[in-house]
């Protein structure tokens, strides 16, 4: 089998190329990918060691004749993990964002059109309606817990506004809709929420969960922002193994189950507020760090985000498995790991 991993030197694609490579039998795995993200060189070196190619272009500008002439073989799948995930960043520079998540899909979806690939994309919970998933907690005193953790499934709102990051992961989701319905594509789109775990480097804007573990480690000040500033927000959280078993099972199961959308994350089992990750991130680094209150945030913030599974674990015998506090370890031990290196980047 031959399966191509745009945006393959990131988090989630390199971790999902790795995997496959280990566990399904005479898988050959190629990349695609700029290295825009400044940690995703460190992938492309993990890559080798696994004898995964990378292709070094830009896919939102890239010929997609140039793949053939290179790769005459056809690819059976493509795992689309190619994006800016930085919903912030998509405020600041949209032409960027637009070009690398939508554009980009374009671009993947011509070369699946020319291979007859199957397509797994690796879309997010922020399609959903900003201020419908706010307004479900208006009443709510921000200074409280929240009082009940509720699940967000597929059916949910997508009205705008949902981000500018949303509107080019909604968009890519229907262009792929669109390819499908003309040229007989199979596919499959994840909504993932909040993935972390081994190998995650996150930064201020992406990945908070890994960046408040590396500030607690570098005793780096952090922020408590939005939403009074108490630090109530919460979020579910998946692993990223977690995930590449569910991809696996996604290919294994490709024919039975197909052209479907999804809802996947932690659940409410791997909910956290930060005043949680806190507590966790003191025990677990035995480090304290300054945590100042900062009452304005982003009007792109979400107070709560939390999966419902239902729809993923009605289709296949996949489960969240691993739990909250393994997930911090496994996120704390690469970075302690990679501490040298990314002391230089973060
Ligand atoms: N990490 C999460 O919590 C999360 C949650 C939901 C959805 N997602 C989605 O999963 C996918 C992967 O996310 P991630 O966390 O691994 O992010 P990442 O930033 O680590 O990986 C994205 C990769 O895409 C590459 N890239 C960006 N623009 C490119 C371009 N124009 N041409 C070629 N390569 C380009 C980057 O260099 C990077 O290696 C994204 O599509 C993201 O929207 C991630």
């Amino acid at each position: 089998m031959r399966v191509l991993i745009p945006g393959g030197c990131g988090f989630i694609g390199s971790s999902i190329a790795i995997y496959l490579k280990k566990n399904i039998k005479n898988c050959e795995i190629i990349t695609i990918d700029n290295l825009s993200r400044n940690t995703s060189y460190l992938n492309e070196k993990k890559l080798k060691k696994h004898h995964i190619r990378n292709i070094k272009k830009n896919l939102s500008t890239v010929n997609t004749s140039y793949i053939f002439k290179k790769d005459k073989k056809k690819f059976d799948f493509i795992i689309d993990c190619c994006a800016e995930p930085s919903v912030e960043i998509s405020k600041k520079n949209p032409k960027l964002v637009f070009n690398s998540n939508l554009t980009s899909t374009l671009s993947i979806l011509e070369i699946a059109k020319k291979n007859n690939s199957k397509i797994i994309y690796l879309s997010t919970s922020r399609v959903y309606s900003i201020k419908k998933i706010n307004n479900l907690f208006k009443n709510i005193t921000y200074k409280k817990k929240m009082p009940k953790r509720i699940k967000i499934n597929e059916n949910f709102s997508v009205d705008s506004p949902i981000s500018f990051y949303g509107f080019t992961k909604l968009s890519s989701e229907i262009l792929i809709k669109e390819y499908s319905f003309l040229h007989n594509l199979k596919y499959i789109i994840n909504r993932c929420g909040v993935i972390s775990g081994y190998g995650q480097f996150g930064r201020q804007d992406q990945g908070f969960l890994s960046m408040w573990l590396w500030r607690h480690l570098n005793k780096i000040p952090i922020n408590y922002q939005g939403f009074g500033g108490y630090g109530n927000q919460i979020r579910d959280i998946l692993d990223i193994n977690d995930l590449c078993i569910l991809i696996k099972e996604q290919i294994i199961k490709i024919n039975k189950i197909n052209n479907e959308v999804f809802n996947v994350g932690g659940g409410i089992k791997n909910s956290i507020s930060l005043n949680e990750l806190t507590k966790f991130s003191n025990k677990v680094t035995q480090n304290k760090t300054l945590i100042r209150k900062k009452i304005k945030t982003s009007n792109y913030d979400l107070r709560y985000y939390v999966t419902d599974n239902k729809k993923i674990y009605s289709k296949y015998k996949w489960r969240v498995r691993t739990s909250i506090n393994d997930i911090i370890k496994n996120t704390l031990e690469s970075l302690i790991l990679n501490k040298k290196k990314l002391l230089k980047i973060l």
